[in-house]
């Protein structure tokens, strides 16, 4: 169901159709609010030059990963990569892998290219787009080397929780598209939402915990510090990863 489907119960007229035909009108949850915000020259500049090399657009189409980054290396996914930095610093220090960030913050997909381009990073693309639909209808199964999530919206009031991207069946809807032997990789700096990405992984099935103590794992050097990261340090939270690999 997307956002139109919502709207068509905003008229009387239809509302009576669907009651005579019993169809029912779910409005569908979302991890973000939309807050467009206004693009700098930089990054509008960025998103013209660069998005026909790096951008890859919305489509009910699966990708052909091969043939979108011109090689077979292991692809990494990363959902809500913010303003890019650390998805960028991550792509520059492993140039034997490929990387694919989805973020639904036009300005973030902006700036995150025009620091890719500074960085003549060739290994890395982006999408700007929900990635709970990129992930449903373009990744093919057991394409995937690592997800990635890093301090996803906590959406800290309890009402809101429904919100948070991390849920039993969002883990479902990922887990096909790991390879065997692929990782999982969340961070938060919310302690009640670490302890519900904890819960939801252990529960869900095929996975193995690669923390030795059973629930976090210390950051790997792999990982640069965040953006949100860097906040949260300031406002003196701690930092929680999960870690788990996909064994079947
Ligand atoms: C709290 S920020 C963290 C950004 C970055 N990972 C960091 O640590 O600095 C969460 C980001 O996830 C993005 N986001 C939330 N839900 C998303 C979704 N369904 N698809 C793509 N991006 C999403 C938001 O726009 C936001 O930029």
């Amino acid at each position: 169901m997307t956002e139109h489907d919502q709207s068509a119960t905003d008229n009387g007229t239809e509302d009576n159709n669907i009651e005579n035909t019993k169809e029912k009108y779910i409005r569908k949850i979302r991890s973000f609010v939309k807050r467009e915000g206004r693009m700098t020259k930089r990054q509008q500049t960025a998103i013209d030059d660069l998005w026909p090399t790096m951008g890859v657009d919305y489509q009910e189409q699966q990708i052909d990963f091969t043939e979108l980054f011109g090689n077979a290396n292991p692809v990494v996914l990363e959902i809500g990569f913010g303003m890019g930095k650390s998805l960028i610093e991550m792509a520059k220090n492993a140039p034997e892998k490929n990387f694919l960030g989805i973020e639904v913050h036009g300005p973030g997909v902006g700036a995150c290219l025009a620091d890719a381009g500074e960085a003549g990073v060739t290994n890395l693309r982006v999408m700007n787009h929900d990635a709970v639909e990129v992930l449903e209808f373009m990744i093919p199964d057991q394409s995937l080397s690592t997800f990635q999530l890093y301090f996803p919206d906590p959406w800290h009031k309890a009402r809101h929780h429904k919100r948070r991207i991390v849920q039993p069946a969002f883990i479902e809807n990922m887990r096909p598209k790991l390879a065997i032997g692929g990782v999982i990789h969340m961070a938060t700096d919310w302690e009640n939402y670490a302890e519900h990405m904890l819960e939801v992984l252990q529960a869900a099935s095929d996975f193995k915990n690669i923390s030795t103590e059973g629930d976090y794992a210390p950051r790997p050097d792999w990982r640069p510090l965040t953006k949100f990261e860097s906040r949260g340090h300031r406002l003196g939270h701690g930092v929680w990863d999960l870690l788990f690999e996909r064994i079947s």
